[in-house]
């Protein structure tokens, strides 16, 4: 599953990528890291960057990092944790990615507000969903604990928490990907 999930997202994750245009030296975090293609691509594409990830879930731990391995202890580090409590300082990242995750939050808000408390000021937090379909059951009614958002919801919640320049982009594919500065 998690193979697939590193192949089956590149074209969402890509599209999400374009509104980022990362450059230079940065540190970044991608949370909800699944098999770690993300975090492979900005590796690849960041050569002075720093990219970390982070995933509930062991299993995804375990092949994010050996998706990554050439830069484990290098410039990346993962380790199985959970949104809600990060393990990183007060404003000391500059980007956090959440590729397909958002829906498995326990509590989207407080996670939001421990993303903004991580990030630098001008940090930037970039979210990307297949589907922002609140209504179409298709998967939530077969994942447990799976909740869809809408992007204008996902839009709110980012403004009340202290996002500003929030960014709504929506694919003809029903994708959407929400840009937020901090
Ligand atoms: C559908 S997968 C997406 C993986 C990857 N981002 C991608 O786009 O291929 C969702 C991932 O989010 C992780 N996840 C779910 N809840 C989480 C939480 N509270 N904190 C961190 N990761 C979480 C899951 O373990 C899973 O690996």
């Amino acid at each position: 599953m998690l193979k697939g999930m590193n192949s089956g997202h590149t074209q969402l994750s890509e599209w999400g990528f374009s509104y980022l245009n990362l450059k230079g030296k940065l540190h970044i975090l991608d949370v909800g890291c699944g098999g770690g293609a993300n975090l492979a691509k900005m590796l690849r594409d960041l050569p002075e960057s720093i990219a970390d990830g982070i995933d509930y879930s062991e299993e995804s731990v375990a092949f994010s990092k050996k998706t990554n391995s050439a830069h484990l202890g290098k410039r990346c580090t993962i380790r199985q944790g959970n949104v809600l409590s990060l393990p990183y300082s007060d404003h000391s990242l500059d980007v956090v990615t959440a590729f397909e995750t958002i829906y498995f939050w326990p509590s989207l808000d407080k996670a939001f507000e421990e993303i903004k408390r991580v990030l630098k000021a001008n940090g930037v937090f970039l979210i990307c969903c297949e589907s922002d379909d609140a209504e179409d059951t298709t998967w939530t009614s077969r994942i447990d604990g799976m909740t869809v958002y809408q992007g204008e919801d996902l839009k709110n919640r980012l403004l009340k928490i202290g996002f500003q320049n929030i960014e709504l982009h929506m694919h003809k594919k029903g994708w959407i990907c929400l840009k937020a500065v901090c």
